[in-house]
């Protein structure tokens, strides 16, 4: 049996927290220390979970609400026709991650198109490494989120910026 709880911050128990921050942190996607993916995952909107009965725990996600100068400066880094808009996007998709060993089950897409439903009509933005084909397919082919502007440089590689209006 699987169940997806979708909760605000508040709603949660700081352990159900800790198990967000370290399966984020295992997708090895995120270039933050435990206690500060903590401190922003309590400010995001809605945090996702998706529990497999045997296995607990196997993927979360997350609707973000990102500060208007870090959105404002991922809109003017990739260069997007959409930049002086930015301020539309107040809610950001992230810190999507499933477990090793659950992927490729459809368990991403489930997570993802739960929280969208949660925020429907609303703009929303992502961001994702070039590299990262299965978050990138996930974005563009099964959610209809599209790429904006071009490749930008985050820290040591390159990321793109994909909208959903
Ligand atoms: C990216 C990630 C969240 C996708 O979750 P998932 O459960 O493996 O993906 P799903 O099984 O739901 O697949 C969704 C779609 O993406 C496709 N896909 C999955 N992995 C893929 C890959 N490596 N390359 C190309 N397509 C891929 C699936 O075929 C599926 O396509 P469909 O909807 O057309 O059938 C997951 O692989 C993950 O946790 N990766 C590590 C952490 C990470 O990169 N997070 C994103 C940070 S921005």
């Amino acid at each position: 049996m699987i169940v997806i709880k979708i909760k605000a911050p508040i709603e949660c128990l700081s352990e159900e927290i800790d198990r967000f921050v370290k399966l984020v942190g295992e997708a090895g996607q995120i270039e933050l220390s435990k206690q500060e993916l903590k401190r922003r995952a309590a400010r995001a909107e809605l945090l996702a979970f998706f529990y497999e009965t045997l296995d607990g725990l196997v993927g979360v996600g997350a609707i973000k609400v990102p500060k208007s100068t870090h959105r404002d400066e991922v809109f003017r880094k990739a260069k997007s026709e959409l930049e002086s808009q930015s301020k539309l996007y107040e809610i950001e998709l992230g810190w999507i991650a499933v477990r090793i060993g659950f992927q490729n089950k459809g368990i991403g897409r489930t997570i993802v198109s739960a929280l969208l439903e949660r925020v429907k009509g609303r703009k929303i933005y992502a961001t994702t490494h070039d590299d990262n084909a299965g978050m990138i397919h996930l974005l563009q082919c099964t959610l209809a989120f599209h790429q904006s502007g071009e490749p930008y440089k985050c820290r040591q590689k390159k990321c793109l910026l994909f909208v959903k209006n």
